[in-house]
């Protein structure tokens, strides 16, 4: 058996690029419409929505930030008024504004908070709300699903990153809590926490010797794609996982399998 979302409508956000964009491409070949949400990569999501119809498949690319209620609001609004409904919300955006905890500003703090977690608050009650006013579809043995991106930094903490680690570290209690929340009304909510992915987020840590830095960490030995996440994100929506409820599913060659004592401690 595949897994297969046909009939379906996925809204991803920050789908312009990276992991967004890898999981905006595989739902889209598993048979779901897709709304291809971005906010400052117009260029990055028409290609994904270019990509999408060449392959015969159906999307749209929505401005919106997701930090701000009306902006949420109206994507949820174009998904609907495009494809009809919404049965799958993949919570994905996020930015990473690094700093040294006693240098790091206010305004740093906060835009990372409200990108991470509070996009990932508006998102999801957006969703939650729609899949209440639509009931049952008849495309998928859950009412709708909620897939929230978080990071193995909500558990491995990061120094030069707390606005970073508190943002995931916030998700996964966020996530936890709403899907014991809205479970009896057969909304599955889950979470992954990816570890090194190669995309624009960490250039920086993934090239050259800072790369090989970065391995030593990972005890499968390989810097993760987007493709690897996209996969666990399509089992965890598709009726394969309809079992699976408020987990996380960590998808990071095992970074988070303390790799400081492969050796022995
Ligand atoms: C961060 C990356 C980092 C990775 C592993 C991710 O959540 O966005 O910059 O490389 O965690 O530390």
């Amino acid at each position: 058996m595949e897994c297969r979302l046909d009939g379906q409508v996925a809204v991803v956000t920050g789908g312009s690029s990276g992991i967004g964009r890898g999981i905006a491409l595989l739902y889209a070949q598993a048979g779901a419409s897709v709304v291809v949400n971005y906010y400052s990569g117009h260029e990055g999501a028409a290609e994904v929505v270019r990509q999408i119809e060449a392959g015969g498949g159906r999307a749209i690319a929505v401005e919106a930030d997701v930090s701000r209620e009306a902006d949420v609001e109206a994507l949820f609004a174009k998904a609907t008024g495009a494809f009809g409904a919404v049965d799958i919300l993949v919570a994905n955006s996020g930015i990473q504004k690094d700093a040294a905890f006693a240098e790091m500003s206010l305004q740093d703090w906060q835009k990372v908070i409200d990108t991470n977690l509070t996009g990932q608050f508006l998102c999801a009650r957006a969703a939650v709300r729609l899949f209440r006013a639509q009931g049952e579809r008849g495309v998928s043995k859950a009412t709708g699903k909620i897939l929230c991106m978080s990071s193995v930094h909500e558990v491995i903490p990061w120094a030069g990153h707390v606005n970073y680690a508190a943002s995931k570290g916030g998700v996964s209690l966020l996530m936890k809590s709403l899907a014991q929340e809205v479970a009896g009304e057969r909304i599955r909510v889950n979470g992954i926490a990816p570890g090194a992915i190669r995309t624009a987020i960490n250039k920086e840590s993934t090239e050259g010797e800072a790369a090989q830095r970065l391995l030593k960490l990972i005890p499968y030995r390989r810097i993760g794609v987007a493709e690897d996440v996209a996969r666990a994100a399509l089992f965890l929506v598709s009726d394969m996982a309809d079992y699976v409820v408020g987990a996380t599913l960590f998808v990071d060659g095992g970074m988070t399998l303390y790799p400081g004592f492969e050796d022995n401690g």
